[in-house]
């Protein structure tokens, strides 16, 4: 499919979050997840990296948050995407961002349909990390990130795992700079 080469501008991707009425917040948020993707990418020497995948994937990446801030916002990004006929890439992205990753019983225990949703591209894994290191818009360690959240749900199993998935895709960009 065509469609699955076309990848927007930011202007585009900007003006999209707006007209679905993604909250403020959420742009801002995305904003400087862009900036920390590319930041992290831009340090990456060893491999290459598709830095518009970069900048209009992290800029989308909360798109379903224009519907709901549960877990299911990275399928209903995905969907909105798809509907949309662009690349099925961004779709991915948004797919394969939430915590470190999902696997099936990570999703099935958070109420989605209980399939795979980890990040396997370095695109992928470059914006779940970037997102990691931004609570809101405020940048922090992936220490304080979970810190943060495990304060506040619990030290539980999902977010446990989670924190080892996302410190290994961590330590898998680094080990390219
Ligand atoms: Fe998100």
């Amino acid at each position: 499919m065509a469609s699955e080469e076309t990848l927007p501008n930011s202007d585009f991707a900007f003006d999209l979050l707006k007209k679905l009425k993604v909250p403020y917040n959420v742009r801002r948020h995305s904003l400087k997840v862009a900036e920390k993707a590319l930041e992290l990418a831009e340090k990456i020497k060893l491999r290459e990296i598709d830095m518009d995948l970069i900048e209009i994937g992290s800029l989308l990446h909360d798109i379903g948050r224009c519907k709901t801030h549960g877990f299911n916002h990275a399928l209903i990004g995905a969907k909105i995407i798809r509907e949309r006929g662009l690349s099925e890439r961004l779709a991915k992205i948004c797919e394969t961002h939430i915590l470190g990753g999902l696997d099936k019983e990570d999703a099935k225990q958070v109420g989605l349909p209980e399939r795979d949703l980890l990040p396997q591209t370095l695109e992928e894994k470059i914006i779940c990390l970037a997102d990691k290191h931004l609570a809101g818009t405020k940048e922090v360690s992936i220490e304080q990130r979970f810190e943060k959240w495990f304060n506040k749900y619990g030290k539980t199993q999902i977010l446990t795992k989670a924190k080892e998935r996302i410190e290994k895709i961590q330590r898998e960009i680094e080990d390219l700079m």
